[in-house]
């Protein structure tokens, strides 16, 4: 296990993955840390479903023009949605918990990339989010932030370097930034 400061340099978004699947261990575990990330008043509004059937991932894979070839070779793909009505907040839990989800992949040596749904569009008329509704039959009140692809890496993606940490992007007391 990494330090957790090592975890969060490491962590890059793989979009190549070779075609070894991901145990159910592995992805039980992963869900798991999803499911306890912070959400606003504790309300949990999220749901993940995983995927893993080659068929579908395919499908997903068209889910808009660009920004979806991680979905090109990944074996497993974890589609994090939520349900706005039990929280205001549930844009931000629906995030952390795709961010923990990722970290959580990091940490167990896999690739992850998050493929946002949200607000993108399938083609001009059709969004992102009804064509991945109806493939996946997610009802009506259920929205869906991202598509998390998850796999065994096979591309090399350097990590942070900390030498290069934006410092400028941090104001102290005051708006004190120059850019
Ligand atoms: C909110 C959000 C949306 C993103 N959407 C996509 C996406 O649709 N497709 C994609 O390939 N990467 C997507 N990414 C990954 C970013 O491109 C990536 O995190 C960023 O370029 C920094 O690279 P790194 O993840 O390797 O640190 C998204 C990341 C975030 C946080």
């Amino acid at each position: 296990m990494k330090a957790f400061k090592d975890l969060a340099l490491s962590r890059r978004s793989i979009r190549k993955y070779t075609n070894e699947k991901i145990t159910d261990e592995c992805i039980k575990e992963i869900i798991s840390t999803a499911l306890i990330a912070p959400t606003s008043k504790n309300s949990r509004p999220w749901y993940f479903m995983t995927i893993n059937d080659t068929g579908i991932i395919e499908r997903l894979s068209q889910c808009k023009k660009n920004g979806a070839i991680a979905l090109n070779t990944c074996t497993h793909a974890i589609v994090v949605m939520a349900d706005p009505s039990k929280s205001e907040a549930w844009i931000e839990d629906s995030a952390i918990a795709a961010s923990y989800i990722q970290l959580q992949a990091e940490d167990m040596g896999l690739g992850s990339c998050w493929i946002q749904i949200r607000e993108r569009m399938y083609d001009d008329n059709t969004t992102a989010t009804k064509y991945v509704r109806d493939i996946l039959s997610i009802p009506e009140n259920i929205e869906i932030e991202c598509i998390i692809t998850l796999g065994h890496k096979n591309e090399d993606r350097k990590p942070y370097n900390p030498e290069k940490t934006m410092w400028n992007r941090v104001a102290f007391n005051t708006w004190n930034i120059e850019e």
